[in-house]
């Protein structure tokens, strides 16, 4: 059974950080999404395309809008969705004082799956239709996520975090059982639907170095699996990581010595980063995940994209939230930071190449990009719609932009949920289903 989805879109056919804007960007001002099982099976005008479509199509227009590819967040933390927004520290205390204290109610099934919940529902307000999610060391938590993540029908990579030191005794695990409670899980989720298991040590300081070994054999094992860590975020975590293991030659060796740095490795941050190792993560195949309002937020610095993308040998580059240490859930207000990361780093980030890391640029980075991050045939059908007159200042401002790329700028400065009428995942228009009215009690 066909349907479709017709208004303005955008979608990207190249790389804006290699080639001009106009090159990169393809923009139909009405354009026809014909879908059919979750697929989108054909694109193009709507003029050319609607004689085409069977009687009785069910078609969902969209005026003062943009449809553009489901957002991507390239690195989150669902259990970190209670503590969003703790006030007052950098990386390490943060992690001690709110984090980690936070994170040790998820071995309660139940909490992961409210949690869960409410987190997957936010991103789907947002407009995110894919996302590499960090579970907690319990996999009950990511039995729930994985759980309320098929509900939806959402793309997802996700893993339990492996941790066997310098945390809460709680919150620890070993070599063996990171090894074993990962793969056990792999057994269960890794390939169902929509959903990919990632391998996933919380970062350097919290692994020995023979649990990185085992992940490393457990990747080793699994070619094709996602892997996401933590790497050069903040200055004292990197002191950390020189005194933890002396004798590698930078942070991301302690990595890459493990077989944890190939494609489809996800970094979170990078901030701090020298010459040769991003020459070793481009050559490895691995990305980064650009996390702006976690950035800014924690005090960690300020993070160069176009150091990592414009070089002769370009890091794969996403942008993500990093929630609870980012601020906000919105893939527009994230592309806002990084516009503002980038004046800092002295140039300016077009909204061309903003929506392409959010989308195509994302959708590369975590290897997913024959299957999401584009409007095209073959792909699977999730799109957000974003509202040109969502408020009244963005309506009003809307009247005075004269290109597309101006009225993306407009959507990315001034957007945020408010600005994204619909989520449609897989094929299907999302519907809100009870609200979040239970995290508040009965009333
Ligand atoms: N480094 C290690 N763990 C974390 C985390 O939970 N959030 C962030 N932002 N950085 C980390
Ligand atoms: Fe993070």
């Amino acid at each position: 059974m066909k349907s479709a989805v017709r208004g303005a879109m955008i979608t990207f056919r190249a790389d804006p950080f290699i080639v001009p804007d106009e090159e990169s960007l393809t923009h139909l001002s009405d354009a026809l999404i014909v879908i059919e099982n979750g697929k989108i099976v054909a694109v193009g005008d709507a003029a050319e395309l609607l004689p085409s479509l069977p009687p009785g199509t069910d078609i969902t227009h969209y005026r003062d809008a943009l449809i553009v590819p489901g957002f991507i967040d390239c690195h989150a933390h669902y259990a970190q969705t209670p503590m969003i927004a703790a006030f007052g520290e950098q990386l390490l205390d943060w992690l001690n004082l709110y984090t980690f204290n936070t994170e040790q109610a998820f071995g309660d099934p139940a909490v992961a799956s409210e949690v869960a919940a409410i987190f997957l529902d936010e991103q789907l307000r947002h407009g995110v239709t894919t996302s590499a999610v960090f579970g907690t060391v319990h996999p009950e938590s990511v039995e729930a996520l994985f759980d309320q993540a098929r509900r939806r029908n959402v793309r997802m990579l996700a893993g339990k975090v492996c941790m066997d030191r310098n945390a809460p005794a709680s919150l620890l695990d070993s070599a063996q059982r990171a090894y074993d409670e990962s793969e056990a899980l792999i057994g269960r989720w890794h390939g169902v639907g929509r959903l990919e298991y990632a391998i996933t040590p919380r970062f350097a300081p919290t692994s020995s170095p023979q649990q990185l070994e085992a992940l490393g054999a457990l990747a080793a094992r699994y070619p094709d699996m996602p892997i996401q860590t933590h790497l050069a975020e903040n200055r004292d975590e990197m002191a950390w990581v020189a005194r933890l293991f002396p004798d590698a030659r930078d942070y991301t060796d302690v990595y890459a010595r493990h077989g944890l740095v190939r494609p489809r490795a996800i970094f979170g941050h990078g901030i701090h980063l020298t010459e040769p190792e991003l020459d070793r993560l481009a050559e490895n195949g691995a990305s980064l995940a650009h996390c702006p309002t976690s950035n800014f937020f924690l005090g960690s610095g300020c993070f160069d994209v176009r150091r990592t993308r414009q070089r002769s040998l370009p890091v794969l580059t996403g942008l993500a939230t990093d929630v609870g240490a980012g601020t906000s859930f919105s893939m527009l207000t994230t592309m806002n930071e990084a516009y503002k990361a980038a004046q800092f780093n002295g140039h300016a980030l077009s909204a061309v190449q903003a929506f392409y890391l959010a989308t195509r640029g994302g959708a590369r980075a975590l290897g997913v990009e024959d299957k999401v991050g584009s409007i095209a045939a073959g792909m699977d059908a999730d799109l957000a719609v974003l509202d040109m007159a969502a408020t009244p200042l963005i309506r009003y401002r809307m009247t005075r932009v004269r290109t597309i790329g101006e009225a993306m700028f407009v959507l990315m400065m001034l957007g945020d949920d408010r600005a994204v009428r619909d989520t449609w995942v897989a094929g299907c228009r999302w519907m809100p289903s009870g609200g979040l009215a239970g995290a508040f009690g009965d009333q």
